[in-house]
C-alpha cells in the first residue's frame, strides 16, 4: 500500500496570474511539492493563457466551482469576494482550500494557521483553511519564542509594509511613479489614495470605525487566534511604504516575566525559520533589500525597552518577504503539513489512520 505521503496530488492555484499566485507556483515547484497535476485559475479575463511552468507550458482556466472536479488542495489568492463563493464550492467537492484572503480568516470553524506556531490546529479542518495576514505572518513566529518562554501581556506593532503587499497593480504604480520622477513627467496615483513614491502612507486598507484600519485590526484579531491568547493586548499602525518586497515591522512587547535581550535573541533563534541578524557595532539588523526572495524571518535591533519598568519589556525590528512566508510559502508549508500528517480531508470525512473515511 502507497504512504499517503507518495501520492501525486492534484493541486490547483487560484488566482494564479497575480503577485502571490506567481509566487505560490515558484514556492511548489522549489519545495518540490508531491504534485501530479498543477492546475492554473485565474479570473475569465486570463482564461486561455498560458503560464510556463518548469518548461511546461499550462493554460489559465476560469475558476468556477466545476472547474475543482478532482482536486485535492487548492492554494487560494485571489481575493476575499471570489474565496467567499469559491471555496465552500471548491470544499463540497472534496477540495481542501488554504485560503490567502481574509474571507475566513476569524470564522471559529476555520483554522488560521502559521506552519511553525500552531500546526496542530490544521487537524480539525473542514476543508478550508485560512492563511494569515501578511504581516500577521511574520510577527508570531517571534512572539511564539517570547510567549512560550516569559509571558506576553502588551504588544505594539508598527509596520513599514512593500506595495507588493497591494498586488501586481501597486508594483507597477510605483514602478510608474518612479519612472515618471526620472523622466520630470507627472506622476499618476490610481491605487492609492495618495502618491507612493518618496512617501510613507499611514493608511493600509480602509478605516473602521474604531480609527484604525483594517489591515491594523486583522494583525490585532489574528494574532490572538493564531497564539491562542484571545485576550492578548495588541495595537498596531500599519504603514505603507514605496518598497517592491519585503515588510519591516518594530515591534515593542511588554513581557509577563522579565527578560534580557540576551536571552531573547536565544529564545528567537530557537523558532524554526527565524534568522537573527542584530550586531550593531557592524550596521547589521535586518533589510528589506536581503529579505526579499528568502523564506525565512529576521529579526534584529533587539534591545530593553527602556520604557518598561523591571526589564520586562523588549523591543526589536522584523523584516520579512511578504509573497513569500507572508503568504505562498506558509500557504504551500501547510499543504506539506497537511500530507505528512494525513490530514489532507476534511476532518469529518477521515479515519483515525488519516485516510479518507
Ligand atoms: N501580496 C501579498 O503580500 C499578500 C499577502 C497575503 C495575502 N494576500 C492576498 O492574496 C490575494 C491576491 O493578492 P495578489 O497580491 O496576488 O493580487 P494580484 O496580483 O492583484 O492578483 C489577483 C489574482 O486574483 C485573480 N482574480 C481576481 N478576481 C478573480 C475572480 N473573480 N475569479 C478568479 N480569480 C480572480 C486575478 O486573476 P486575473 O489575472 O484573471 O484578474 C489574479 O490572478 C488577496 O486576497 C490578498 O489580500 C496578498
Amino acid at each position: 500500500m502507497p504512504s499517503l505521503s507518495t501520492k501525486p496530488w492534484t493541486v490547483a492555484v487560484v488566482g494564479a496570474t497575480g503577485a502571490v499566485g506567481g509566487t505560490m507556483i515558484r514556492v511548489l515547484l522549489e519545495r518540490e511539492f508531491p504534485f501530479g497535476e498543477l492546475r492554473l485559475l485565474a479570473s475569465a479575463r486570463s482564461a486561455g493563457r498560458v503560464v510556463d511552468v518548469a518548461g511546461t507550458k499550462l493554460p489559465v482556466l476560469e475558476a468556477t466551482p466545476e472547474a475543482f472536479e478532482g482536486v485535492d488542495i487548492a492554494l487560494f489568492s485571489a481575493g476575499a469576494d471570489t474565496s467567499k463563493t469559491l471555496a465552500p464550492a471548491a470544499a463540497e467537492r472534496g477540495t481542501t482550500v488554504i485560503d490567502n484572503s481574509s474571507a475566513w480568516r476569524m470564522d471559529p470553524a476555520v483554522p488560521l494557521v502559521v506552519s511553525q506556531v500552531n500546526p496542530d490546529d490544521l487537524e480539525w479542518h473542514e476543508g478550508i483553511i485560512a492563511n494569515p495576514n501578511c504581516s500577521t505572518m511574520q510577527l508570531v513566529p517571534v512572539l511564539m519564542g517570547l510567549r512560550d518562554a516569559v509571558g506576553i501581556e502588551r504588544v505594539i506593532v508598527d509596520t513599514y509594509q512593500a506595495v507588493s503587499g497591494t498586488g501586481g497593480r501597486a508594483i507597477d504604480e510605483l514602478q510608474g511613479q518612479l519612472s515618471a520622477h526620472a523622466e520630470g513627467r507627472p506622476l499618476e496615483v490610481s491605487v492609492y489614495p495618495h502618491q507612493i513614491a518618496f512617501n510613507a502612507l499611514p493608511q493600509v486598507d480602509v478605516f473602521l470605525d474604531n480609527g484604525y484600519t483594517k489591515e491594523e485590526w486583522k494583525l490585532v484579531n489574528e494574532s490572538r487566534k493564531i497564539l491562542h491568547l484571545p485576550d492578548l493586548r495588541v495595537s498596531c499602525t500599519a504603514v505603507r511604504i514605496p518598497v517592491f518586497v519585503a515588510h519591516s515591522e518594530a515591534v515593542h512587547v511588554e513581557t509577563r516575566e522579565p527578560i534580557t535581550p540576551e536571552r531573547a535573541r536565544t529564545l528567537f533563534a530557537a523558532v524554526p525559520g527565524v534568522v537573527v541578524q542584530d550586531d550593531p557595532a557592524t550596521s547589521t539588523y535586518p533589510l528589506a533589500t536581503e529579505a526579499a526572495g528568502s523564506d525565512d524571518i529576521f529579526v534584529g535591533r533587539i534591545r530593553q525597552d527602556a520604557s518598561v519598568d523591571g526589564g520586562r519589556g523588549l523591543a526589536f525590528w522584523v523584516v520579512s518577504d511578504n509573497l513569500r512566508k507572508g503568504a505562498a510559502t506558509n500557504a504551500v508549508q501547510l499543504a506539506e503539513l497537511l500530507v505528512d500528517r494525513g490530514w489532507v480531508r476534511a476532518a469529518a470525512t477521515r479515519d483515525a489512520a488519516g485516510s479518507p473515511a
